[in-house]
């Protein structure tokens, strides 16, 4: 492992006013997003709809430092034969991909999940490598139902463990981790709920990336923010969430690690961008702060482009507007008034 490359790489993902695209739902996520818009999702619309993305020059080139890949994405070529990473690199952007293999119910612990992927991962980060991705991700998913004791430790403790077998396996590779522990935010949860659980699932999270003695320098985090749950009563404003996020942040994450990059997570457009924003501007953070969404850069543009040949300028100028609104978050300089001003 050549450490000083991987925190180049890792720095680069997160250098100012750029954040990641998270392009890498799976067959099946993509088909709900396509179903929405009426589109069918066959090989070649995925295609088509990722190759508008990837050749928009001016996000792909000023605000996306990288975009994380789907193992079909991956191999995949644009319409004129060009390999989509090739596209991705020409812009002046990092290939990633998504290496884990989904999540299955963990023995014991009702409503619970592990993530998968681990066997065999060595060569296929081989081969990934081969392919031009100088990062990888791998999700885990953690729920909240107090009611019924979820999360339990044994998932917390059993995924951090897989998180940090990925991250160390990557580092391996030449392939800088980044490491997504997600708590998500489907329950009817207050923010200090979500902030004592993600306090603790970062806590376990760290404490397995040292057993596996994982380079902090050398991984990117992706972790949830600080909110209430999308049924809970008591919605917390823009400046609670940051606040609260930027408390647990520093009280969990190690000042070696280069950069966060957040999840949406079902957060609005809007929010998502606005939470980043304020964070950035509470400033005196150790490590960049950006995003890496999926759903907050991706809605708008998936609406506008609609499968229709004649939309790709639209949806392009959508996708270049959600970028340029996440890369000033990224630097507290976004202001809801910059909405309004929809490039052309
Ligand atoms: P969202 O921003 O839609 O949560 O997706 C990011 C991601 O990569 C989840 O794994």
């Amino acid at each position: 492992m050549n450490l000083a490359d991987l925190n180049k790489i890792a720095r680069a993902m997160v250098a100012p006013g750029k954040g990641i695209l998270a392009a890498d739902e799976s067959s099946g996520t993509i088909k709900k997003r396509f179903d929405v818009i009426g589109v069918e999702s066959t090989e070649n619309n995925r295609r088509d709809y990722r190759e508008m993305m990837f050749r928009s020059q001016e996000a792909m080139s000023q605000y996306i430092s990288g975009v994380i890949l789907y193992d079909e994405t991956i191999w995949q070529n644009a319409a004129d034969g060009t390999p989509l990473v090739k596209l991705i690199e020409q812009a002046g952007s990092i290939p990633g991909i998504k290496v884990d293999e989904g999540t299955q119910k963990l023995p014991g612990c009702p409503g619970e999940t592990i993530t998968v992927g681990l066997d065999k991962l060595a060569e296929r980060l081989d081969k990934y490598y081969k392919q031009g991705a100088r990062f990888a991700k791998w999700r885990a998913v953690i729920d909240i139902d107090s009611a019924n004791g979820v999360p339990t430790h044994t998932a917390i403790m059993t995924n951090a463990h897989a998180l940090a077998r990925y991250a160390a396996l990557c580092q391996q590779a030449q392939i800088v981790p980044i490491v997504e522990p997600e708590v998500l935010m489907d329950g009817s949860h207050d923010i200090d709920t979500c902030y004592q659980v993600t306090e603790w699932v970062l806590k376990e999270t760290f404490q397995q990336l040292y057993f596996q003695r994982v380079a902090l320098e050398g991984m990117i985090l992706k972790p949830n923010m600080a909110v209430a749950g999308k049924k809970s009563a008591k919605k917390a404003d823009v400046q609670e969430v940051a606040e609260k996020t930027v408390k647990l942040l520093k009280s969990c994450v190690p000042s070696a690690v280069p950069g966060i990059a957040f999840l949406s997570g079902g957060q609005s457009d809007e929010e998502a961008t606005a939470h980043l924003d304020a964070m950035n501007k509470i400033g005196g953070l150790p490590w960049g702060l950006t995003f890496s969404y999926g759903r907050a850069l991706q809605a708008a543009p998936q609406k506008a482009w609609s499968g229709k040949v004649d939309n790709v300028a639209a949806g392009q100028a959508a996708f270049t507007h959600r970028a340029k609104m996440n890369s000033l978050a990224s630097k507290g300089e976004w202001s809801a008034s910059l909405e309004s001003k929809k490039a052309a």
